[in-house]
């Protein structure tokens, strides 16, 4: 069985994605965490954030690998390969790598390539496979089974997103945050190469003052009508 959960930054899409994986024994894929990895590199690189053939071709070939669920649902990324290879769970989380990735995930060419290695992870998983993103049900998988779109309201978003990065030890405002999410909003919903948005066959929740085991066992029960 194939999930999909789409939606807006801080709607809660990846503590629910960890957490349904966790529950039916499925692989998650994180698939803001690849956009996120290539804008870190790019960054690393110097490589312009307009230039997108050199970003395609780094969206083709650098070696992300995800480390498994840790109890506390925190998923390890790395990049690299072998005695090289870089964990960047952390690092793929500040302010200025979630804004190069929304711009990078502009450029048709790198969401090509990124779609393709998503689209053929997911394939390979044996037992589900949990996607997480913008456009994993209409894109990436549009034939998946379940699809959802997770929404919630701006504050509600912004007040999550700084938690959670506080709780990583970053010192982040919310009003910082509200602004830097409505940015990335209206980037990822008004760009011409799969804008965010809900799959016509995606059912809607709305989290806002939900706590994240309603959400979960919500989907959960959806999961099992479809089994
Ligand atoms: O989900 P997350 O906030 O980690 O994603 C970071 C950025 O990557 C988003 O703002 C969006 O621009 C881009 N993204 C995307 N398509 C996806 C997942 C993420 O365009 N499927």
């Amino acid at each position: 069985m194939i999930v999909t959960i789409d939606g807006p930054a801080g709607a809660g899409k990846s503590s629910v994605a960890r957490k349904l994986a966790q529950a039916l024994g499925y692989t998650y894929l994180d698939t803001g965490a690849m956009y996120r990895a290539v804008a870190w590199m790019a960054l690393r690189q110097n490589i312009a954030l307009s230039d997108a053939e050199t970003l395609a071709e780094l969206a083709r070939t650098l070696p992300i690998r995800f480390g498994p669920l840790s109890p506390d649902g925190i998923q390890q990324v790395w990049i690299g390969e072998g005695d090289d290879a870089e964990e960047v769970t952390n690092a793929i989380r500040t302010p200025e790598v979630s804004q190069a990735a929304s711009i990078i995930s502009t450029h048709s060419p790198v969401r090509k390539a990124l779609v393709k290695r998503q689209r053929q992870m997911a394939l390979a998983a044996e037992n589900g496979v949990v996607l997480e993103g913008r456009d994993t049900g209409t894109v990436v998988v549009p034939e998946a089974e379940l699809k959802i779109f997770l929404t919630a309201s701006p504050q509600e978003r912004a007040r999550r997103r700084a938690a959670e990065l506080r709780a990583q030890g970053l010192e982040v405002s919310e009003e910082a945050m509200l602004k830097e999410q409505e940015e990335r909003d209206v980037r990822d919903s008004q760009r011409t190469d799969s804008p965010l948005r809900r799959a016509p066959d995606a059912i809607l929740l709305n989290t806002d003052g939900l706590d994240l085991d309603a959400v979960v066992q919500q989907i959960l029960r959806l999961h099992e009508e479809r089994c």
